[in-house]
């Protein structure tokens, strides 16, 4: 299948409001910021990325021209190789910039890189920092579209989307496909307290009539969490029963100070999944993790591994795909695409 046909065969057309309406954000801040049908134009509009990807020829020259700009500040594999390989696909330029080389050693405050950053004239700056917040705090000062690649404990925009994307294809490949994950069950367990993906998963799932239960020790677990429409469990073996999805967090040391947990021993014994607690699930569950993974910690290797049961390769696949939506959407503006003008 060549891009056009990809394009033809969307099941997007005629289902979302015409041009700009369909996705009215100059930025992708967070899942907050997105109502229902946006989260699911973006869905529909990452499965032509998703075909052309898995073709021999991974190129379209859609953002030919275009310079993306990936700054990160904080460390990165899937993220910022995904970022990269989606720019590149889409025929932009690529530039990143890893704050442990740049001028942010030197004491540069962030909203001077920002202003560095725009009088390069970049089309699309991606941002991860180590500050909740920080991706807001850049967008105010730049001309051009911003996409949170992960701030703090705050928000992964594009992560809740590639595992709501690697969700829609699983539960389709079953013959269980739908629209949306309407009274599907899934467990997020681990670290809720400091965990973006948390948030953002949350926020996607719930918004896609998910029933989602958190499960972390009470000192992992943020206070009035329930108010994000969650059923909060301090025991994995209660909150598994019945599960369908079981997702994994690790756990977040680097954004802890002082003990959070007596020992990851004794956090595996409670709260890690491994083969006898993946059967207290639904027949079939299937497990996520956004990776990376601390295996005979948070989970166990036979675990992560289980062919027709783990998902967490397809979550990378499906990352670039929805990256590639993203920077394709959040640069019509800029390229002029009909019915995209702000
Ligand atoms: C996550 C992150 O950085 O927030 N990783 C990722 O983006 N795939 C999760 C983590 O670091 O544990």
């Amino acid at each position: 299948m060549d891009l056009m046909d990809a394009r033809e065969t969307s099941p997007t057309q005629g289902r979302f409001p015409a041009g700009r309406l369909a996705f009215p954000h100059r930025d992708l801040t967070g899942i907050a910021q997105l109502q229902r049908h946006e989260i699911l134009y973006l869905l529909d509009q990452a499965e032509q990325w998703v075909a052309l990807n898995r073709q021999r020829t991974k190129h379209t020259d859609l953002l030919a021209g275009l310079t993306i700009i990936n700054a990160f500040f904080e460390n990165s594999t899937r993220t910022l190789l995904s970022f990269e390989i989606a720019g590149k696909r889409l025929g932009a330029d690529v530039v990143n910039m890893h704050a442990a080389q740049s001028s942010v050693k030197k004491g540069e405050t962030l909203i001077d890189t920002a202003i560095t950053l725009n009088a390069m004239r970049a089309d699309a700056i991606v941002i991860r920092h180590g500050s909740s917040g920080a991706t807001g705090l850049i967008a105010d000062k730049v001309d051009c579209p911003v996409l949170n690649a992960g701030d703090g404990s705050h928000e992964h925009p594009t992560q809740g989307l590639l595992d709501a994307l690697t969700l829609r294809h699983a539960l389709a490949e079953r013959g269980e496909g739908a629209e949306d994950f309407t009274g599907l069950n899934i467990v997020i367990c681990g670290d809720i307290l400091h965990s973006r993906v948390a948030r953002s998963n949350i926020l996607c799932l719930t918004a896609m009539g998910a029933n989602v239960r958190v499960c972390a020790p009470p000192a992992l677990m943020p206070t009035g969490i329930e108010a994000m429409g969650v059923e909060v469990f301090h025991r994995f073996d209660d909150a598994l029963d019945g599960a369908e999805v079981v997702m994994m967090l690790r756990l977040q040391s680097e954004r802890m100070s002082g003990q959070f947990i007596p020992s990851p021993r004794e956090y595996r014994h409670l709260y890690g999944l491994t083969a006898k607690r993946l059967a207290l699930a639904a027949p079939g569950a299937l497990v996520m993790h956004p990776g990376p993974m601390n295996r005979g910690v948070e989970i166990d290797s036979e675990i992560a591994d289980l062919e027709g049961r783990s998902l967490i390769t397809r979550q990378v696949e499906m990352g670039v795909a929805i990256r590639m939506a993203c920077l394709d959407i959040l640069t019509r503006e800029a390229r002029g695409v009909a019915g995209w003008a702000a």
